[in-house]
C-alpha cells in the first residue's frame, strides 16, 4: 500500500494522532491502540509531563531500571541507579563492585572540567589582521556582550574561561572559528554555552561591520556558518581506577591469580592495538557509563559520541581504559572525557532521574563524573573477567533467560525449573526450547 504525507501531523490529538497511524499503517487493527495505552500512566499530570518531554507522543516507552550496589566510590558506598534494556549489564556491575569492594573499592580524579563550543565562520581575510582586530578589539566585545548571559553562571563559580580565534584556512579555505571554552559548573551546559555563541556570532557580525581596518569586500564576505557547543571535551575528564596486589585478585574460575591478571592484561592491550577489538570493549564500557546516564537525565548520545571521538584522538580508535601488572601491582584504569550535569534539563523533572540522583547523595557535576566513570570501568572489567575466564555467554544467557521463557509465555513453575535446570550449564536458546517441548509434553 502507498502512503501518503501527512499535514499538521503536530497538531492532532493523541487520539486523532493513534487513529491516524492506526488506519494509514496498521492494517485498521486496533489492537496496536492497546498496546500503546498499556504504557500510559493512569497520573493524568505524571502522563502530561512526559507528553511534553517530546513531541507527538502517543505513549511511553519503558525501560528497566534496575541497582547495582556495593560501589565503594572514594570512601563511600554508594548502590548505582542503572536504566538499561540488556540482559546481564545491572549483574555484571554489581558483581565487579562486589570484587573490588574489599580491596580498597573505586578511587576518582577529576582531571579538569572544560567544555568548548565554537562559532565557525567563513572569512575572506588576511588571518594577521583578523588575529590583531580579534586581541585587541573583538575577545574584550564578546565578553562584554555575552556578560548578561553568563551573570548567573558567574555568580556560581563558571562562565566563559577563554575565547581563541583559530585559524582553519589551511583545512577549508576562508575557513575560522571563535573556539570557547566553559566552566558550567553543575550543569551539562548546552544552553548556557550555545546562548553565549550565538551572541558571539552576532557581536562577531556587528563588530566587522563597524571596524575601519577592514575593506567592504572583506565586510562583505564574513558568513557566520553556525554557533555550536562541541561534544567533544578532550578537557572534561575523569580517571577512575582501581588496583590491588596481584596475589589479592582471586578469580572463582579455577585459574592462578597470575595467570588471570596476565590474560586480563593481554585483553585490555588487545583493545589498545586492534580498533575491531576497541569497539566492542568500548561498547562495554559505555553499556555501564550510559545506563547511569539515562538514569540521571543526562544525554546519553553526547557521551557516546564523545567518548568515542576521544579513543580515536591519536589517530586510530583504541581502548579507554588501560592496565598494568608491573611490581605485582594489578592497576586497571580509565580516563573518560564526560560533559553531564545535575541541575537543569531533565533534572527537576523527571521523579525517577530526582530519585536517582537523591539515591547517589545529591551529586555534583564532577561526582557525577566519579560516578559515571567507575560504572564504565566496573562493566568493563567484568566483561573482561568472563572474557578470559569462561567466556560471556555463561553470564549473559543466564540473564536472557528470562527473556526467551518469556517469549514462550512460560510460567512461574516452569521458569524455576529452568533456573534449576541451567544451574551448572550454559544456556542456550536450543536447549531452552528443546527442554520446554518436553517439560510441557509430560
Ligand atoms: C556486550 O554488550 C558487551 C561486551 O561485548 C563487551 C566486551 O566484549 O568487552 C561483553
Amino acid at each position: 500500500m502507498n502512503h501518503q504525507p501527512v499535514e499538521g501531523f503536530s497538531k492532532l490529538s493523541k487520539q486523532r494522532k493513534i487513529d491516524w497511524l492506526i488506519s494509514e499503517y496498521l492494517s485498521n487493527d486496533r489492537s496496536y491502540e492497546q498496546i500503546l495505552q498499556q504504557y500510559w500512566n493512569n497520573d493524568a499530570p505524571l502522563q502530561k509531563m512526559h507528553d511534553e518531554f517530546s513531541e507527538n507522543t502517543i505513549s511511553n516507552f519503558y525501560m528497566p531500571y534496575g541497582i547495582a550496589p556495593n560501589f565503594l566510590i572514594d570512601g563511600k558506598l554508594l548502590a548505582l541507579p542503572m536504566a538499561v534494556e540488556e540482559s546481564s549489564v545491572v549483574a555484571a556491575a554489581s558483581k565487579a563492585a562486589k570484587f573490588w569492594i574489599d580491596k580498597g573499592g573505586f578511587k576518582t580524579t577529576i582531571i579538569n572540567t572544560e567544555k568548548l563550543g565554537h562559532t565557525h565562520f567563513i572569512f575572506k581575510t588576511e588571518a594577521h589582521k583578523l588575529l590583531h582586530f580579534f586581541n585587541f578589539k573583538l575577545k574584550k566585545k564578546l565578553l562584554e556582550a555575552t556578560e548578561d548571559i553568563t551573570k548567573n553562571m558567574r555568580n556560581r563559580g563558571g562562565g566563559i574561561l577563554n575565547i581563541k580565534l583559530i585559524d582553519k584556512t589551511s583545512e577549508l579555505e576562508d575557513y575560522f572559528q571563535l573556539k570557547a571554552s566553559f566552566d558550567t559548573v553543575d550543569s551539562m551546559g548546552a544552553n548556557f554555552i550555545n546562548s553565549c555563541l550565538e551572541q558571539f556570532g552576532k557581536t562577531l557580525k556587528e563588530e566587522v561591520a563597524n571596524e575601519e581596518s577592514f575593506s567592504q569586500e572583506e565586510k562583505d564576505s564574513l558568513q557566520i556558518v553556525m554557533n555550536i557547543l562541541s561534544n567533544y571535551t578532550p578537557d572534561c575528564i575523569v580517571r577512575a581506577e582501581v588496583s590491588c596486589n596481584i596475589e589479592d585478585l582471586k578469580d572463582d574460575s579455577g585459574i592462578s591469580n597470575e595467570e588471570f591478571a596476565w590474560k586480563f592484561k593481554r585483553a585490555v592491550t588487545i583493545a589498545e592495538i586492534e580498533p575491531y577489538r576497541a569497539t566492542t570493549h568500548n561498547k562495554g564500557i559505555m553499556n555501564g557509563v550510559d545506563a547511569v546516564v539515562i538514569a540521571t537525565g543526562n544525554d546519553f548520545r553526547a557521551t557516546e559520541a564523545c567518548a568515542h571521538a576521544y579513543a580515536a584522538r591519536n589517530g586510530k580508535y583504541s581502548s579507554l581504559t588501560h592496565c598494568t601488572t608491573d611490581n605485582g601491582i594489578f592497576r586497571f584504569w580509565i580516563d573518560l572525557p564526560i560533559s553531564v550535569g545535575v541541575v537543569g534539563g531533565l533534572t527537576n523533572l523527571h521523579p525517577l532521574v530526582k530519585f536517582s540522583l537523591a539515591l547517589l547523595g545529591k551529586p555534583s557535576a564532577q561526582e557525577l563524573m566519579s560516578i559515571l566513570a567507575v560504572s564504565g570501568l566496573a562493566q568493563n572489567f567484568g566483561a573482561l573477567r568472563s572474557l578470559v575466564t569462561t567466556g560471556i555467554q555463561k553470564g549473559h544467557m543466564k540473564m536472557h533467560l528470562f527473556n526467551i521463557l518469556n517469549q514462550f509465555s512460560a510460567t512461574e513453575e516452569e521458569k524455576q525449573h529452568f533456573v534449576t535446570y541451567f544451574k551448572d550449564k550454559t544456556v542456550s536458546h536450543h536447549e531452552v526450547i528443546s527442554e520446554l517441548e518436553k517439560l510441557r509434553n509430560k
